[in-house]
């Protein structure tokens, strides 16, 4: 068994960014520019917004953070991100989720540009994203198959199932991976809750992808000996023994599933890192116009 290492792979490819920059700064290029709109206190979003903010520095890229109350209008909120969709200065952004009852969050990813989209949730990204067209590629989905390029683990005509259907990692993982191409290639499945006989799916897979948000969901019984396990959960536990009082818990029971697998991500330390260095690289493609000129 091997542990797939996304705090490593992450590390490697934001300096591969900050290489990057260097050279576009070298030769008298703007410094990439993310901004962030995080609405309320939520703890999750706050961390998740930090370590956002920690890794564009990393990067070499300027960041913004934009705060609002949970109080704040859908029209004020729409009206910040009209302002960013305008600024010259700001190559993407993102609003963090969830956001609050009041606020329709569909409308405020249709209200992004998606030219400006780096967290590939808007319609135009989904749907260029599902064929095969050049796309900003949600993060989490992105950032999974960075790991699976970068441990070589083969993909093609590999038995894939996927739990959970959400739209920012079940489906576009599952799209991902049944692409031509490389990690691609695949025969995927996708399973939800009302999958009939999934420990006999899952005994097929050849790769598994838990993205569920149901701790230790994934039980030894239902892995193939050999398998390579992607472990998306991160949900928090009451952990009294931890100064944060919690701890995060991935969708798969480690101990006993870990000895089975040739591969596994570790929770925390797996897919989560590389969540926030695919949004790195996304900011780094709309910064050189990679993809939208
Ligand atoms: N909330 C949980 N994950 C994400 C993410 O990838 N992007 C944004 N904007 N919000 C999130």
């Amino acid at each position: 068994m091997e542990l797939i290492d996304g705090k490593k792979v992450s590390q490697d490819i934001k300096k591969e960014i900050a290489e990057k920059v260097k050279e576009i700064i070298g030769a008298g290029g703007r410094r990439p520019t993310l901004a962030a709109i995080l609405v309320g206190h939520d703890g999750g979003s706050e961390t998740y917004v930090a370590n956002k903010i920690k890794a564009c520095e990393e990067c070499g890229f300027y960041s913004r953070l934009i705060r609002f109350e949970n109080d704040v209008t859908e029209a004020e909120l729409l009206n910040a991100i009209k302002e960013l969709n305008e600024d010259g200065e700001v190559d993407g952004f993102i609003v963090q989720l969830p956001l609050p009852k009041h606020i329709s969050e569909q409308k405020v990813i249709e209200a992004i540009d998606f030219r400006k989209d780096v967290d590939g949730f808007h319609p135009i990204n989904v749907g260029r994203m599902s064929i095969g067209l050049p796309c900003f590629r949600s993060a989490t989905p992105a950032g999974i198959m960075m790991l699976l390029e970068r441990y070589n683990i083969p993909t093609s005509g590999a038995r894939v199932v996927v739990l959970g259907r959400s739209n920012i990692v079940g489906k576009p993982v599952a799209t991902m991976l049944m692409q031509k191409g490389y990690p691609g290639n695949a025969t995927v499945t996708v399973c939800h809750s009302a999958t009939k006989d999934l420990n006999a799916i899952c005994r097929e897979a050849d790769i598994i992808i838990a993205a569920l948000g149901q701790p230790a969901f994934v039980t030894a019984d239902m892995v193939k000996p050999g398998a390579v396990i992607i472990d998306v959960g991160t949900t928090r536990v009451p952990d009294s023994s931890k100064k944060s009082g919690f701890r995060l818990s991935g969708d798969v029971d480690f101990e006993k599933v870990a000895p089975l697998c040739s591969y596994i991500t570790p929770v925390p330390g797996g897919v989560g890192p590389m969540t926030i260095t695919s949004l790195m690289n996304n900011t780094l493609l709309a910064a050189s116009k990679a993809i939208y000129k």
